[in-house]
């Protein structure tokens, strides 16, 4: 990967957040918890469900159109789609696709991308380097996730965390520096601690497996808490010294909304001031893929960006993958 990606950047957002919500008080009346320990422990107040006759593709559709309108382009010139997800609609054929048919973008290329909760940071960096070597004019990010039909809502140490939602961009180029500096890594050998076990080729899904629960989502949080920490924060780091900058130009900072606490801690290490951070974490929970793309476009929107400023995205998620993206706004 190219250490700087010259004159790409974003020229629209959407996204796309379900009606239903979720509130703690809510899941007190499903699990053994709290609404004290929930927003203690994590920061979250409420998470949106899907409705029941939406699937993943239905909410990047929505994100993707309000993205499109948002950047004034044609859709006709769109080449790329990427969804990230680990929520797709299906085993196969990509989400992307369905997101094609539905937009109804003939002939541009879709595939899914699966990093988990650092998708829209991979995907964004994948797309942007087709722009940059002129495949495409304009390529559509999304990252799009129905996490409520994989937690089990019996189990409370992980159905707390989870919610839906849908967030896009239109990456294309730029007259002034877009996105500056990337970075990205991951440690497959902590795949263990963040997974969905049976449905795959390693485990067909099958009534034992159903009856396993393996079809859930399965997570030994506390251990992916020790390394969000410093992931994201090397992650964040790296990027930003490959742009030639420090945290001291950081304007605004977009982290993956996994724990208040994880958020906490990171912006701590890199001794960034907390009123320089983006959170929407109580309203929504963690949305994965959606919830950097849905944080992006709600910065944008309330006015926490402004034009000239230095922005870093950051995520980490189930791999373990990692990733940071510095623009310029
Ligand atoms: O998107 C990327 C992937 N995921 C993450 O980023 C998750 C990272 N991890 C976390 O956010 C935290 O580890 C959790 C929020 C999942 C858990 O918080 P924690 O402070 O690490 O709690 P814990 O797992 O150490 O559990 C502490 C206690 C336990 O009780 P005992 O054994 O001390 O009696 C749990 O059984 O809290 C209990 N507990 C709960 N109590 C009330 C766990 N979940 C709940 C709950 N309500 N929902």
């Amino acid at each position: 990967m190219k250490d700087k990606i010259d004159s790409v950047g974003i020229v629209g957002l959407g996204a796309y957040l379900p009606e239903k919500t979720l509130t703690n008080f809510d899941l007190e009346k499903i699990v053994d918890t709290s609404d004290e320990w929930i927003k203690t422990r994590t920061g979250i107040s409420q998470r949106r469900i899907a409705s029941p006759e939406m699937a993943t593709s239905d909410l990047a559709v929505l994100a993707a159109n309000s993205a499109i309108k948002n950047s004034g382009i044609k859709k006709e010139d769109i080449g790329l789609i990427i969804v990230a997800t680990v929520t797709p609609d299906m085993m196969m054929p990509s989400t992307a696709c369905f997101v094609q048919a539905k937009l109804g973008i003939k002939e541009a290329a879709c595939y899914d991308l699966n990093a988990a909760c650092s998708g829209f940071i991979f995907a964004v960096i994948a797309a942007s380097q087709y722009i940059a070597n002129n495949t495409y004019k304009y390529a559509l990010v999304i990252g799009a996730e129905v996490l409520s039909r994989f937690v089990d809502w019996k189990d409370r140490s992980t159905c707390i965390l989870f919610g839906d939602g849908a967030g896009a961009c239109i990456l294309g180029k730029v007259n002034e520096p877009g996105i500056l500096s990337a970075h990205t890594g991951g440690d497959g050998t902590l795949a263990h601690l963040l997974k969905i076990p049976a449905g795959g080729s390693r485990l067909p899904m099958s009534h034992k497996a159903l009856d396993d629960k393996l079809g859930f989502l399965k997570m030994e949080g506390n251990e992916i808490f020790k390394i969000a920490v410093r992931a994201m924060a090397n992650a964040a780091e790296k990027a930003l010294s490959k742009a030639g900058l420090s945290c001291k130009d950081v304007d605004c900072l977009i982290p993956h909304q996994a724990n208040i606490r994880i958020i906490d801690a990171t912006v701590k290490k890199l001794g960034i001031s907390k009123d320089k951070v983006f959170l929407n974490i109580a309203e929504y929970g963690n949305m994965s893929a959606a919830s950097t793309a849905v944080a992006l476009c709600e910065a944008v929107a309330k006015g926490k960006i402004k034009k000239g400023d230095i922005l870093v995205i950051v995520a980490f998620g189930g791999g373990l993958t990692w990733g940071a993206i510095v623009l310029k706004w």
